[in-house]
């Protein structure tokens, strides 16, 4: 039986993307490559209509982390000092980060899932004499859209560049590359683009990376990247493959409509879930105003371990995902990313309905 894969990444894939990687065997020094990689490059700034005299996306091998991780390395200055938010996961993720590579940093820390208070940002900033702050766009940990547009104006009050992880909302949420003022923004092919897992990428302001990178790491230096790509090339080998299935995907999706229409349709579908599930009685951890467009969590339902409705709807066809962490004792996740149509959600309430019935 086809599993649909409703996890936050990797996603289930078009047949076109699939097909996509059956392309001739490349050289990554060959043109043929330098042309997929300068026209993968373009149509990752064409998702936001970024123009490439400003910004540039620089392309990895690795996974979202290596992204995020390249973007705190190479756009943190030797000098600067790094503001933390962590509200689940990935923003703890990126404290590990910072200790690791001796980033000056402090963090303004919530519990997982908490709304992020904007007075007690404000009074760090007044305070502290940071430079940067980093911030996770999506929280997949719960699936809480974090209030850039409100961040972003504290920020500018205080000249404070954003690092965004944005790994698992770019290409479906709203990001605003003009008024926010964005240092770099990390993110993957296998979420929200349709990719395949196996690379990413980091949208940087060309300003902030400057002639110089910091030296603190060789693979993932966005500057060495920067000015190669610039110039066709690459400085280590890339995953090929993965590039042909991302090149396919942003295809596939610019002829759908782009970001406003990927929107539209996860809506669509999160809203069939979240109807259809609140019938049968199980409740969404937050209210869908507070939630990203990607991911919703949900309790789990009485008596009902995470195990036993995840081997249910696996039988069935449907892969959910569990809570992280202590959140797995109570919580689901549910994404609706990659290639799914609204039957498909009829299909998963009707599925929790003979479950729950
Ligand atoms: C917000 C966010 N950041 C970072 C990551 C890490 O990505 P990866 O597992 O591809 O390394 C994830 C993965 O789900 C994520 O959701």
């Amino acid at each position: 039986m086809k599993q649909l894969l409703l996890n936050p990444g990797p996603v289930t894939l078009s047949q076109r993307v699939r097909e996509a990687m059956l392309q001739p065997d490349l050289c990554h020094r060959e043109p043929e490559f330098s042309d997929l990689q300068d026209r993968i490059r373009e149509k990752l700034l064409n998702v936001y209509a970024l123009p490439d005299k400003d910004w540039a996306a620089v392309i990895l091998t690795g996974s979202g982390t290596a992204a995020v991780e390249a973007m705190l390395t190479s756009l943190m200055p030797e000098d600067g000092k790094l503001l933390i938010i962590e509200n689940g996961v990935y923003g703890e993720r990126m404290t590990k980060m910072a200790g690791i590579y001796g980033i000056k940093h402090e963090c303004l820390h919530h519990p997982w899932g908490k709304k992020i208070d904007l007075e007690a940002l404000e009074s760090k900033l007044a305070k502290g004499d940071y430079t940067h702050i980093a911030v996770v766009h999506h929280e997949t940990t719960t699936g809480r859209l974090n209030p850039l547009a409100e961040i972003s104006t504290l920020c500018k009050s205080y000249r404070v560049q954003i690092l965004l992880d944005s790994v698992s909302s770019y290409g479906a949420e709203r990001l605003d590359f003009t008024e926010w003022p964005i240092a770099g923004c990390a993110a993957t092919a296998n979420k929200c683009l349709h990719g395949v897992p196996g690379c990413c990428f980091v949208i940087v302001n060309r300003n902030a990376v400057g002639n110089e990178t910091p030296r603190r790491t060789l693979y993932l230096d966005l500057g060495a990247y920067l000015k190669q790509q610039d110039a066709g090339g690459t400085p280590f080998t890339q995953s090929v493959q993965c590039f042909y299935a991302l090149d396919a995907a942003l295809d596939e999706m610019e002829a759908a409509g782009g970001q406003l229409q990927r929107q539209r349709a996860y809506l669509g579908h999160m809203q069939i879930i979240r109807d259809g599930l609140l019938a049968l009685g199980v409740k969404p951890l937050m209210d869908m105003s507070e939630s990203s467009c990607v991911l919703h969590a949900y309790y789990l339902p009485k008596g009902l371990s995470y195990e036993r409705l995840h081997d249910a709807l696996k039988a069935m066809g449907f892969i959910i995902y569990a809570g992280q962490g202590d959140l797995a004792k109570t919580l689901f996740r549910v994404s609706a990313m990659g290639d799914i149509s609204k039957e498909d959600m009829q299909r998963l309430v009707a599925a929790f309905a003979e479950l729950l019935g």
